[in-house]
């Protein structure tokens, strides 16, 4: 079998999913995922967290090639998130001599994933370090990035940093894919709601002399490594990337999607960088999500419907409120033929929010759009560039 190296004792074995429907149960993947794991060969030989259950098969293949004929001695488990640590029942099974070395948190956690186990465990803390004869395993805990009991271990010998979910992507690595656009998909709506947390690791790491980064989904990064690391400094200071204006709209029979147009249109016209226009009905939300966080301003366009917003734009907004949105212009329009309500619920969502600027006053429209409205929608896309 045919291993990829990532250094010359370190081998990648995890498994690509290009039959995934939805990750996490929620998140579209056309192009798939990647359940990444390693294994580090030296005296003691560490196994790097696991895999999803769906993909056991394949990585306990590629670990039984990798240690030719050898005995593992632990596994490293740095997220008990399933997608990571689906596998380690049946590891145990095949290599019962494992010592499992993770964070006091997910020592506490294991049971709940795997009742009853009576495996070997080397709880570790912060700056604890495991010697594998030339390698040596630091340990960084990194919690809530994502979940609390996550941990990253820099392995010093060939510089290598096993930074969990941190620096992953959306993507299965047989289907390569530009890492910007589905690393920052991923990022704002898996890890989003932790910049602080995101803040405080990178503030560890950056004492750290990085060869290399192997996160547990997407590519592992070799080159230009302070590139993807400014990217998730601003990711999760919750700073604008890119200068310009999602527009995103929730419409019943397309009239509020026609002024949300025209508004696009107008911000174009008066010299706006870059305008996005999504309908919230169709469109993946979490490339919504992603392009909120991206641009420095967000216009909404909603329907009223049944006294209160039409459910695109909540689940929009409830999406944006549990990712913590903040920071940005924002401008309100709200559709209604007799008691529109749009506005009111957005206004609820949006003010829980921190940091939001509202540039304007929420427009009413009432129907389709008329000759006074447009003349309403310009000076609106105009106070939100100012
Ligand atoms: Fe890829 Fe938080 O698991």
């Amino acid at each position: 079998m045919e291993l990829t190296r990532i250094t010359p004792s370190i081998f990648y074995v995890g498994a690509d999913d290009t039959e995934l429907d939805l990750f996490e149960s929620q998140y579209v993947v056309p192009e798939g995922v990647s359940y990444n794991a390693y294994i580090i060969m030296d005296e003691k030989i560490a196994l790097m967290d696991t895999v999803d259950r769906r993909r056991t098969g394949e990585w306990l293949a590629k670990v039984e090639a990798a240690l030719d004929g050898r005995t593992p001695d632990y596994l490293v488990v740095q997220h008990l998130e399933p997608d990571h640590a689906g596998s380690i029942g049946a590891v145990l099974e095949r290599y019962p001599s494992l010592t499992l070395v993770l964070s006091a948190k997910a020592a506490q956690m294991l049971p709940q994933y795997y009742p009853g186990c009576i495996w070997r465990l080397l709880p570790v803390k912060e700056g604890d370090e495991l010697s594998l004869g030339t390698h040596t395993l630091h340990f960084v805990m990194a919690p809530m990035v994502h979940w609390p009991e996550v941990m990253v271990s820099y392995e010093s010998a060939e510089r290598v940093l096993f930074s969990a979910d941190a620096f992953g992507k959306f993507g299965a690595l047989c289907r390569g894919g530009d890492w910007d656009c589905e690393a920052r998909r991923y990022y704002f709506n898996i890890v989003g709601k932790y910049g602080a947390q995101v803040q405080a690791l990178l503030k560890k790491a950056a004492g750290l002399d990085l060869a290399v980064i192997a996160p547990l989904h997407g590519p592992v990064l070799r080159e230009d490594l302070g590139r993807y690391i400014a990217k998730y400094d601003l990711w999760s200071r919750y700073e604008p990337e890119d200068e310009g204006v999602l527009v995103a709209y929730a419409s019943i029979h397309g009239n509020t999607a026609g002024a949300a147009a025209y508004f696009a249109e107008e911000l174009k016209r008066q010299g706006c960088p870059k305008t996005v226009l999504t309908d919230l009905s169709r469109c993946d939300q979490a490339e919504a999500v992603e392009d909120a966080f991206r641009y420095g301003a967000l216009a909404l366009f909603a329907s009223s419907y049944d006294g209160g917003l039409f459910p695109p734009m909540e689940h929009f907004l409830c999406h944006l409120r549990d990712k913590a949105f903040r920071n940005r212009r924002i401008v309100l329009v709200e559709n209604g033929s007799w008691a529109p309500s749009a506005g009111r619920v957005m206004t609820g969502y949006l003010e829980g929010m921190k940091g939001l600027v509202q540039a304007a006053p929420t427009y009413t429209l009432r129907g389709a759009v008329k000759e006074a409205d447009r003349t309403a929608l310009s000076a609106l896309a105009e106070a939100l560039l100012k």
